[in-house]
Parts: C-alpha cells; sequence; structure tokens
C-alpha cells in the first residue's frame, strides 16, 4: 500500500547513535551532539563537491601544505568547513587535520573532552575529473583532563573510540563505527539527512580484489612483489584476481568493505613509510577494517598498535579480507 513508497521508520544517523550511546550513559550526549557537527561538515562538503564545478571550485588554491602537495580550492574550503564545525560543537580539545602543519589547540572556552583526526578531503587528485573523493576521521578521548596536547592524539589507533569516512560519490555515503560493528549511511537530499542503507557491514573473508598502484611496482619490496605476482600468476590453480584502482583511498576502501579483497599501500625504495599518514587515513580505516571483521597490517605489525611519534607520520598499510591480508603477513613473516 501507499506507505511502502515511504520508509516511515527512518534511521537517522542520529537517531542511530543515540541508540548506541544510550549503552554508554555516561556520554550524556556529547558524542551524539560531536558526531552531529561532523555530519553537518559532510553535508556542507558533498554539496561543495556536487557545485565544485559550477561553483569555480576546481583547480589549485595557490597553496601548499605541510605534505608538500599544492592544495586545491577544496582541500582548503573542506578544512575550513571541518575545523570549525568542530570548534564549534564545544566537545573537541584538540584537531589534527591533513592541511594543517601544527594540531589546533581549541580554545578553554569552547573546549570538550574529544580528539578528533581528519582529512577532510581524501583523493584530491581526482577532484578536477569529478572521480569519487572523500573525508576520513577518527576520534580519541582526550588522555586525562588537564591541558589538551599533542599526548592526546599520539596513541595507537587501538584507542581510538570511533572512525569513519563520508565518500563524496554517486550517492554521498557516511560509514562509522563507535566500535560496535560498522554501519553505512545514505544521505537522502530531499530530508538533508543520512539514512540507515548498509546495516551491519562485514567484509567477506577472502576477496577477489586488489588494490594497489602498480605504477610503484619497479620499488617495491620482495613481499609486497611477491604478493602481487601471486595475485596475478596464482599457483595454487585459483583464478587470478582483478585489479581495481581508484587513487582516493575512500573509495578503494569502501570497494574493498562491501566486496572484498584488499588494498595496499605498501613501502618502496623512494618512501620508506609508504605515502598514507597513520593518524587520518590509516588508523581510521584500519579500525574499520577490524569492526567489519577484516584486518590491518603496516608490513610488520597490527596496525592499530602502531604508536606515532609525529602527527603526520606515514605508514606502509595492507587492509582488507581478513585471508588476504594473512597471505601478506605470511609473506612479510618469511622474509624476517
Ligand atoms: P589526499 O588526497 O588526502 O592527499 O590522499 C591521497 C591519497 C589516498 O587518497 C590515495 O589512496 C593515495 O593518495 C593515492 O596515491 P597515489 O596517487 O600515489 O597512488
Ligand atoms: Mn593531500
Ligand atoms: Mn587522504
Ligand atoms: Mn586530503
Amino acid at each position: 500500500h501507499a506507505a511502502d513508497a515511504f520508509r516511515t521508520d527512518l534511521m537517522t544517523i542520529t537517531r542511530f547513535v543515540l541508540n548506541e550511546q544510550s549503552k554508554h550513559p555516561e556520554s550524556r550526549g556529547d558524542f551524539s551532539i560531536l558526531l552531529s557537527h561532523i555530519v553537518l561538515g559532510c553535508k556542507f562538503v558533498c554539496a561543495a563537491v556536487n557545485k565544485a564545478g559550477l561553483a569555480k571550485l576546481i583547480g589549485l588554491a595557490g597553496e601548499t601544505n605541510v605534505q608538500g602537495e599544492e592544495q586545491k580550492k577544496l582541500d582548503v574550503l573542506s578544512n575550513e568547513v571541518f575545523v570549525k564545525a568542530l570548534v564549534s560543537s564545544g566537545r573537541t580539545c584538540i584537531l589534527v587535520s591533513e592541511e594543517d602543519e601544527d594540531a589546533i589547540i581549541v580554545e578553554p572556552s569552547k573546549r570538550g573532552k574529544y580528539c578528533v583526526v581528519f582529512d577532510p578531503l581524501d583523493g584530491s587528485s581526482n577532484i578536477d575529473c569529478g572521480v569519487s573523493i572523500g573525508t576520513i576521521f577518527g576520534i580519541y578521548m582526550i588522555k586525562d583532563g588537564g591541558e589538551p596536547s599533542l599526548e592526546d592524539v599520539l596513541q595507537p589507533g587501538k584507542n581510538m573510540l570511533a572512525a569513519g569516512y563520508c565518500m563524496y560519490g554517486s550517492s554521498c555515503t557516511l560509514v562509522l563505527s563507535t566500535g560496535s560493528g560498522v554501519n553505512g549511511f545514505t544521505l537522502d537530499p530531499s530530508l538533508g539527512e543520512f539514512i540507515l542503507t548498509h546495516p551491519d557491514i562485514k567484509i567477506p573473508k577472502k576477496g577477489k580484489i586488489y588494490s594497489v598502484n602498480e605504477g610503484n611496482a619497479k620499488n617495491w619490496d620482495g613481499p609486497t612483489a611477491k604478493y602481487v605476482e601471486k595475485c596475478k600468476f596464482p599457483t595454487d590453480g585459483s583464478s587470478a584476481k582483478s585489479l581495481r584502482y581508484i587513487g582516493s583511498m575512500v573509495a578503494d576502501v569502501h570497494r574493498t568493505l562491501l566486496y572484498g579483497g584488499v588494498f595496499l599501500y605498501p613501502a618502496d625504495k623512494k618512501s620508506p613509510n609508504g605515502k598514507l599518514r597513520v593518524l587520518y587515513e590509516v588508523f581510521p580505516m584500519s579500525f574499520l577494517m577490524e569492526q567489519a571483521g577484516g584486518q590491518s597490517f603496516t608490513g610488520k605489525e597490527r596496525s592499530l598498535d602502531l604508536v606515532p611519534k609525529k602527527i603526520h607520520e606515514r605508514s606502509p598499510i595492507f587492509l582488507g579480507s581478513y585471508d588476504d591480508v594473512e597471505e601478506i603477513k605470511a609473506l612479510y613473516a618469511a622474509e624476517e
């Protein structure tokens, strides 16, 4: 009947998080307030990305960030939006953004107990050609009630309370974990609400896809080269894997989460720590992968066990289906 056309039990991300948080009465809604401000930032960036071509948001901003990358206009705009949204939430005390060289200490009158690390716009090289891009974030609790300091964000990823990403693609999808599983929400533009569309995401135990920038092959170390060779020329009679590489981590990880398989950004001779940043790329994606039944490995250890020394530190990363990452771990172990 008519009501079927309109789901009336709308599970919005706000309602979902409130339900989750009811399991943590001590949070007194602070986390839900923080999340609602992150969601606001995602809605804003989604609108800006969709209008980018029309709103002259394409192209360079004429600045270079601490990573030595030329900042795009959308990099700068989304960074400003998230910093303002997070500070105005009154629930954060220190922020780390890919686009800011130093950590941002929130002014005392607006401080809360959460520390947020984020990549405001991931996949910037894909902005000008309209390929999916995203935002990645991770949330820690301040270590002790004192003055916020770098100690509060130089924590291992396993200490994160929550992590997520928003992917700006054919639809705007927000994937979130607060430590008890992974759930996906899709923005309904007519409501301006993120609606639960992917409840309790679990990554397949094994996949048929590998995702890596083959252009770096000449600089890979032994185990990575061996693993990729195995994907292309399996020796156990299984069929070769497909290669899918979008070049936006959010899109490559989202596909890996839903379809299975493995995403690699390995170390190479030129960049011994790989390219991806520990705090706001490796940790949040590794947190989500583990929560979805997959795993994440740095080539040396479980990614979430890493203790970062610097806020823009990089690490190699191998993440995805549990069994696929086990094969990579075995190749690195054999190398030791
Ligand atoms: P960002 O745009 O936030 O700097 O991140 C880009 C990253 C990541 O999104 C992607 O996986 C990786 O760069 C792709 O790097 P290559 O172009 O070297 O493959
Ligand atoms: Mn960048
Ligand atoms: Mn990024
Ligand atoms: Mn970025």
